[in-house]
């Protein structure tokens, strides 16, 4: 993995984050995403230069303008001479969310396009100019991040679960065309991650305490568990796997516990 490079949107905080770390901990150069937040992607770099003696560079992107990939694209090709893997992470929150995180008889359509906007069209653009890079490097590996509330009822959830729902069959249909570029598209599925995002849903204590009992295993899955499969799908290890929905849930998608 040493002197390959990942491009990931939104690693200021939570999954991200820690994805990032992991990747730079085994010798990837990172080109990451902020949106708000300069000063701590400004601080990630810095860190993850000076502990791992990697590159890290980081820009601006807002997801809900897909098309300001292609020159993001570009600036990474100048601090960059390769693009391995490509983690399609960011997501939206507060207001650009009205109308599409909530209750069904409260959809609008304004929000439930910025969902999907920024999920799958900004999957898709940003897989698009990474698999350009990748092809002429000989392959590589494309993951969006979903969520398993596609699969299972969450409270106010459904413009995100059912656009969750959307990219991960994009990420299907991806991975059919680019296989014979050697380029894998996957998906990795968390249930309820103990993140920001997860911080901003209203019955946050009572989702926290829903996971934990319904879990097999006890437990709330963390940043770092996402980061795991994450790598895991970009190593040789998972040369053979493409296509698929990775899901990294403790158990509780299929659990009645709790
Ligand atoms: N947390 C969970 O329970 C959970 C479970 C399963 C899957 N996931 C998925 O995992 C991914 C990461 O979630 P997270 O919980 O780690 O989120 P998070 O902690 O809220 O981080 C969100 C990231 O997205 C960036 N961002 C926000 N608005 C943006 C915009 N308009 N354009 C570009 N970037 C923007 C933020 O950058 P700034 O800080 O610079 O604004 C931040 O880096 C998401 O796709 C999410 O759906 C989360």
């Amino acid at each position: 993995m040493k002197g390959k490079t990942l491009v990931i949107s939104g690693a200021t905080k939570g999954i991200g984050k820690a994805i990032v770390y992991k990747f730079a901990k085994n010798g990837v150069n990172i080109a990451f995403t902020y949106n708000s937040n300069e000063e701590a992607a400004k601080e990630i770099a810095a860190d993850l230069e000076s502990k791992y003696g990697v590159k890290a560079r980081y820009y601006p992107l807002n997801i809900l303008e897909p098309d300001e990939y292609k020159e993001l694209f570009k600036k990474i090709d100048e601090d960059f001479d390769r693009v391995d893997f490509f983690i399609s992470n960011a997501m939206i929150y507060g207001r650009a969310v009205i109308g599409g995180y909530g209750k069904f008889m409260k959809l609008r359509p304004r929000g439930l396009n910025n969902i999907y906007t920024a999920t799958v069209n900004a999957f898709v653009v940003g897989a698009q100019q990474a698999a350009k890079r990748m092809e002429k490097i000989g392959g590589g590996s494309i993951i969006s991040m979903s969520s398993t509330g596609n699969l299972v009822y969450v409270d106010n959830y459904s413009g995100h679960g059912t656009n969750k729902a959307a990219v991960e069959a994009m990420v299907r249909y991806a991975a059919v065309e680019l296989g014979e570029k050697n380029i894998r598209v996957n998906a990795v599925s968390g249930a309820p991650i103990d993140t920001d995002a997860l911080k901003a849903f209203p019955n946050y204590e009572e989702v926290k305490q829903k996971t934990i009992a319904r879990s097999p295993l006890s437990m709330m899955g963390t940043p770092e568990d996402m980061a795991g499969a994450c790598y895991f799908l970009c190593t040789d290890d998972a040369k053979w796997i493409t296509s698929q929905t990775f899901i990294i849930d403790g158990g509780t998608t299929f659990s009645t516990k709790g």
